[in-house]
């Protein structure tokens, strides 16, 4: 008699986790009660790219090539999560659009964009409560929910207090970024190594590569803002600069170019802004430091006892997040 556990038929492969996460997602979306259903119903209409879940569930792949349902189940939850602070976050920033839809507030107004945020915390936290995490590991995921979110506020928050603040240290804006938005990507990486297969000793690994991967994905944001049209990235360009948010560009701009500071004060054109700040090696310095960061994660990756396909994924994901076409 062969002592081989049967496979359990309730875990998917990766792709199909995916599209189930992303139904999960929808359903939920589409069942929530009457009274807040027309404003979920909008989000609908604009999805994600899903790249936490997808993180999430890549780093959540079993040694036999298989994620189990509870980590559809916190993929969902973390794109529930992000998409929450989204609708916030359009809120604070007083945005047109989302997703190149409608910003929910600009249709509904702030008071039930506020309670529709709301609402997708409590379903994100109230569907991953149904997800079984690994025996021991149960805790963990309790308590990493509160923490993370508290990080990604905090961060907010911060950005929030230095908004024209044009003397912001680089030190002070990491700590900025690594808050509101790598929080949310760590924890998408250590929620995935907690419903994994993987080694205790993997944690940290895990945590890093996604608290890593989650600034890239922010420094590359940040360029954006100076260099893209807004076809591509579906928001206005710029926007960071004529709402008071100092990035890097134009941190590493004025330290370079002491000159800009007094024009900046004194309301300088975004095009003129943009030039200046490219002239003064802005962008060049974000890239490069981005450029490092990816090289660290991309080491980290290297590093985990994984199989050549979770590797593959996860630097897959590793150039999504860094704007490279995967
Ligand atoms: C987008 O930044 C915003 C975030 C990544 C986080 C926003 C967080 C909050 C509003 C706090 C939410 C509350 C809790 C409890 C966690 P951005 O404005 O730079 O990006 P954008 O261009 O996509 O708007
Ligand atoms: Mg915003």
């Amino acid at each position: 008699m062969t002592d081989l556990k049967s496979p359990d038929p309730e875990r998917l492969d990766y792709e199909a986790s995916v599209a189930a996460a992303k139904g999960e997602v929808r359903r939920l979306l589409k069942s929530a009660p009457a009274l807040i259903r027309p404003m979920t119903s909008h989000l609908a209409r604009a999805a994600g790219k899903m790249i936490r879940a997808r993180t999430l569930l890549a780093c959540a792949l079993g040694r036999d090539g298989s994620v189990s349902p509870d980590a559809v189940k916190a993929a969902a939850a973390v794109e529930l999560l992000h998409l929450a602070t989204l609708v916030h976050d359009d809120i604070l920033d007083d945005a047109e659009t989302r997703r190149g839809i409608d910003a929910l507030h600009r249709k509904f107004g702030d008071k039930y964009a506020v309670l529709c945020g709301d609402f997708l915390f409590c379903t994100a936290i109230e569907f991953v409560s149904t997800a079984d995490a690994p025996e021991h590991r149960k805790n963990a995921v309790d308590r990493s929910v509160p923490k993370y979110l508290t990080e990604v506020l905090m961060g907010e928050l911060r950005q929030d207090q230095n908004y024209k603040n044009y003397s912001l240290s680089e030190r002070e804006y990491f700590r900025i970024i690594k808050g509101k938005t790598a929080a949310l990507f760590e924890a998408s990486f250590y929620a995935g190594f907690l419903f994994s297969d993987e080694e205790d000793a993997a944690k940290d690994s895990y945590r890093e590569i996604g608290d890593t991967i989650g600034l890239i994905f922010q420094l590359n944001d940040d360029c954006a803002d100076y260099e893209a049209s807004e076809l591509l990235t579906k928001k206005p360009v710029l926007s960071d600069y004529s709402r008071g948010v100092v990035t890097l560009p134009l941190i590493h701009a004025l330290k370079e170019d002491p000159s800009l500071i007094q024009k900046v004060e004194a309301g300088m054109e975004p095009a003129a802004l943009k030039i200046a700040v490219e002239a003064a090696g802005g962008l060049s310095y974000t890239h490069t430091k981005a450029g490092r960061l990816y090289k660290k994660a991309d080491t980290l990756i290297e590093s985990l006892d994984i199989g050549a396909y979770k590797k593959a994924l996860l630097k897959t994901l590793l150039r999504a997040a860094s704007g490279k076409t995967a």
